[in-house]
């Protein structure tokens, strides 16, 4: 399903719980979906430290923990916040509409 902005549904609301994240594939990309204090944001499942399963990860606040080398990212932002990962992950634009998780990869 895809909305009047070109984003596609990824899932539901319900989900993703408070404080959690859980990993939805989109096409060829697998993409955490954090939760935030009720927002949702959107980054790629992959650690840019060392591919590492980034949505496997600890959700703290708006900060995510790789759980092979524990570097830290903003997934508010998708900015690294502690070594051993120096680039940014990926974000994407998240549309909620009523109960439903969108998504655009662009
Ligand atoms: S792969 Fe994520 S910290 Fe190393």
């Amino acid at each position: 399903m895809t909305n009047s902005l070109g984003s596609v549904k990824i899932a539901r609301l319900d989900e993703v719980e408070p404080g959690k994240v859980k990993v939805f594939n989109l096409g060829q990309e697998a993409i955490a979906l954090c939760n935030v204090d009720g927002k949702i944001y959107a980054v790629k499942d992959v650690c840019t430290h060392d591919d590492g399963p980034l949505g496997e990860g600890e959700l703290n606040g708006c900060q995510i923990e790789c759980p092979r080398h524990g570097a830290r990212f903003d997934v508010t932002t998708g900015k690294a916040m502690s070594l051993p990962a120096v680039l940014p992950v990926p974000t994407y634009k998240v549309d909620v509409q009523g109960s439903d998780i969108f998504v655009s990869l662009e």
